[in-house]
């Protein structure tokens, strides 16, 4: 398609159905127009190559990630109250700029070692084998019987949370990501969030007291424990929402569209299941084409040029993952899903000044459940046809996930019992 430099034929949709279906092609042609673009529709600049997406992601001074103005304006229209949910979110490392970025991420960072994650490997195995176990008849949807507990419980645990509790903070988390993920805060629904930061906050401070007065072996406790954290008492709550929140929604969504990937196209899976030496290279392939994040937002905080642009302040930038992730000069025959890529810089994780911090975590329970899955039910099929893909310009995802176990699975189990 040949499209003059600035001008691009179609207006770019980050959400629409064709940046799904076929995101080479379309982010392919996309950048015809400029690996830089203003998109009237989304009232943003698009970036859309690998390299202007890192640049971005390693700016924290012309770009922003800064939520709490706006927030803060939100709050002036809203009751008393939601001030709260304000000063709960201002204490997300992912919503501010440095310098509180840095005080906000260090202590947290410093207990996320690849280390302390590996020690996890057995309690996470534990929880998948878990649910696994409650599959309940031979259709299941693997949405909501496999990939929205295991990382809900994955991190509960980490966070020291036990039992019963666990199911409490889902249900937190879930009111919350209204708010989250809200492009206009300012119009959704009060109450329940209130509500569940309200119960948050309550039930983090305990665990807090808690673990201050008899230290576990949980992450939390060790975060609690860094000699030289001076995170307040909100801002470790807002620590522990932020892990809670950050580390289940995100796992849960790359579960199942890897899932569903694979339930599309059954010789993929055939490939995996005889492949563990793979797992890894797979989960990363996975995010690089099925990623949740497609899109992370920024603001310019002052003008300057970007990639031949003029950006003013207060404009907003998003830097399109999934358009990244999919650029030829980077990634060689990019429409193409191979399991075994290596390397694989793809931007699932983000980049840079926010880059995950539970990369690895993350990793580790999709290579880990995955596996469970595929060799537990070798039989396993897609019930019917499998979901389409929803995706909006931010993310990307699918459910319900209906899959047939398969009669060999059925028999095992039966023959176990
Ligand atoms: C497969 C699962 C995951 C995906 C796809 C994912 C994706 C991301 C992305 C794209 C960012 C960058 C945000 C930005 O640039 O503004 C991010 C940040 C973050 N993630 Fe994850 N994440 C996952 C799992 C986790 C887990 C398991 C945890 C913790 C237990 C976690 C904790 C965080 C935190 C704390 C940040 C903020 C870092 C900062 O702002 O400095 N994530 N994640």
């Amino acid at each position: 398609m040949a499209w003059a430099k600035g001008k691009p034929a179609v207006q770019i949709d980050l959400g629409s159905e064709a940046s799904l279906r076929d995101p080479a092609g379309y982010f392919a042609a996309a950048r015809e127009g400029g690996d830089i673009q203003w998109s009237d529709l989304h009232r943003a600049w698009l970036v859309l190559s690998h390299a202007e997406v890192e640049a971005g992601f390693r700016d924290g001074t012309t770009l922003s990630s800064d939520r709490t103005g706006p927030l803060q304006r939100v709050a002036a229209s809203r009751s008393a109250a939601f001030e709260r949910v304000v000063e709960l979110l201002s204490g997300w490392m992912n919503f501010r700029d440095p310098p509180f970025h840095t005080r906000l991420r260090e202590p947290v960072r410093s207990v996320f070692t690849p280390r302390a994650i590996s020690a996890l490997e057995p309690e996470i195995r534990s929880i998948v084998a878990g649910t696994l176990d409650r599959f309940d008849g031979d259709v299941v949807d693997l949405s909501q019987a496999f990939a929205k507990p295991i990382p809900a419980l994955v991190i509960a645990a980490m966070l020291g949370v036990e039992g019963e509790e666990r199911h409490r903070l889902q249900r937190w988390s879930d009111d919350l990501s209204s708010i989250v993920f809200a492009i206009t805060p300012g119009e959704v629904d009060e109450a329940p969030i209130l509500t569940a930061t309200e119960e948050f906050s309550d039930f983090f401070s305990g665990l807090i007291e808690r673990e201050r007065a008899h230290p576990s072996r949980s992450l939390l406790s060790a975060i609690i424990a860094v000699d030289d954290s001076d995170l307040t008492h909100l801002e470790l709550i807002g620590a522990c929402t932020l892990l809670l929140f950050a580390g289940h929604e995100t796992t849960t969504t790359l579960l199942i569209n890897a899932l569903g990937l694979l339930l599309e196209r059954p010789q993929l899976a055939a490939w995996l299941r005889d492949h563990p030496e793979a797992d890894a290279t797979a989960v990363d392939e996975f995010l690089r084409v099925v990623g949740p994040a497609r899109t992370m937002v920024r603001k310019v905080a002052a003008d300057h040029e970007r990639g031949g642009q003029q950006l003013r302040r207060g404009q907003n930038v998003f830097l399109s993952i999934a358009a990244a992730n999919h650029d030829p000069a980077v990634f060689e025959r990019p429409a193409e899903i191979d399991l075994e890529r290596d390397p694989n810089p793809h931007f699932g994780f983000g980049w840079g000044l926010h880059f995950c911090l539970g990369a690895t975590l993350g990793r580790l329970e999709a290579r880990i459940a995955l596996r469970a899955l595929l060799e537990r039910f070798p039989a396993l099929a897609a019930e019917g046809p499998v979901s389409p893909p929803r995706a909006s310009a931010l993310g990307f995802g699918r459910r319900p996930l209906l899959a047939r176990l398969g009669q060999e699975a059925r028999s095992q189990r039966d023959t176990a019992s």
